[in-house]
């Protein structure tokens, strides 16, 4: 694993032998604030991929806060975990220990693996926790996550079709989980025609009933003709042969880092497909964790209203102009819309450097 290539600024792996808990965290920038990103409990088959996994998700977080506007920088933990099992509560308790090692340098949230009842938990210890949904606001940031995602979808399949509606639009949704579910519901009532797949059939079946959607197998998805696919599985979908072959015009969900390198960001745009960068579209979950722990920080009292969501709101509504800035320069430049949105995410990083820099 070459650790050089995003250069992090801290990157932990420990391991606590009576809990049997082995995990990383990995701090990817703190120069606009805290590194935020949630906390992923998967099955890993090594350790070098848990850690793949944990140096590419934080450096998408210090681009995706740092384009929703969020006083966060970037960083995502990584809990190594066996199928089928859930964290006890001697692992949360030592992963909340070494939450607050860290001394705020890192806030932690849901994230694939980890719901709103093991933050809770983890909370009880440790104030670096956020996505509690205590106090009336915030909770699990999901269904944020997947109205920004819609958002940004209608945004692309407008740019790239020219409709301004979804009637008809056929969407095929790869993960049916907390955001590809709650996608599925705002897509239906927009009137898309929706191809949906899950590894677990349980899920499909519910897509099925709720939305009148057709149950593809997993294998399957890639080539049911659609003009949308929504990547809201696991990153990783949209390799080099993926790029190449795919039949969909627009390419936008949730999952992060749906490209295996930034390489499949230039074969889509050289085929005209129009792909809404994952850190674009999908910070809606951010922003409310954020709006969140802001709040129980007491952050800017007096300034913001955190007993409003329209803090929340106005950043999510936020994303379709961001995305559709993005979608124009990368056309008028001919790169990828991956590119520009680096780039751009960059340059505010940057910026926020010096304003620190010049202000010490
Ligand atoms: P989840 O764990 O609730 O759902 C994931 C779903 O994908 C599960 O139903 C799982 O069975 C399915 N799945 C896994 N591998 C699959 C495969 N190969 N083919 C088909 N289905 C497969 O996770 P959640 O929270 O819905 O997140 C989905 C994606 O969105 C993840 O990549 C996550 O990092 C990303 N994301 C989630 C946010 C949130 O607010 N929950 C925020 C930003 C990004």
């Amino acid at each position: 694993m070459d650790m050089s290539q995003f250069a992090h600024e801290q990157v932990v792996i420990r391991q606590d032998e009576r809990s049997g808990l082995t995990a990383i965290i990995a701090l990817h920038s703190t120069r606009l604030g805290p590194a935020a990103g949630g906390c992923r409990r998967w099955r890993y088959a090594a350790l070098d991929d848990a850690l793949t996994d944990a140096l590419r998700l934080s450096a998408g977080m210090t681009y995706k806060n740092a384009l929703a506007g969020l006083p966060f920088g970037g960083g995502k933990s990584v809990i190594l975990a066996d199928a089928g099992t859930r964290p006890t509560e001697a692992q949360l308790a030592v992963f909340a220990d070494w939450l607050n090692e860290l001394d705020g340098r890192y806030v932690t949230a849901e994230d694939v693996g980890m719901g709103v009842a093991e933050m809770r938990t983890m909370a009880r210890r440790s104030r670096y926790v956020s996505g509690l949904g205590e106090d009336g606001i915030g909770g699990d940031p999901s269904p944020k996550t997947a109205y920004g995602v819609f958002l940004g979808l209608k945004t692309a399949v407008q740019y790239r079709l020219g409709v301004e509606h979804l009637h008809g639009i056929r969407v095929a949704v790869q993960g049916l989980g907390n955001v590809g579910m709650s996608l599925c519901h705002w897509l239906a009532r927009a009137g898309a025609e929706l191809y949906v797949t899950d590894i677990d059939a349980g899920r499909v079946r519910e897509a099925v009933e709720r939305f009148g959607a057709t149950g593809i197998l997993p294998d399957a998805l890639l080539d049911t003709p659609v003009e949308v696919f929504a990547p809201c599985a696991l990153g990783g979908v949209i390799d080099d042969a993926v790029a190449s072959t795919i039949s969909a015009q627009v390419i936008a969900g949730a999952a992060n880092n749906q490209l295996t390198d930034p390489g499949c960001g230039d074969t889509l745009a050289a085929r005209g497909i129009v792909y809404a960068p994952d850190f674009v579209i999908n910070a809606g979950g951010v922003v409310s964790v954020a709006h969140e722990y802001l709040a129980q920080q007491d952050h800017f009292t007096g300034v913001v209203d955190y007993s409003s969501e329209r803090w929340v709101g106005e950043r999510i509504d936020a994303i379709s102009h961001r995305l559709l800035d993005i979608l124009q320069e990368a056309e008028a430049r001919g790169v990828s819309t991956e590119t520009i949105a680096v780039e751009r995410a960059q340059k505010i990083v940057d910026a926020g450097a010096d304003h620190a820099a010049a202000a010490a």
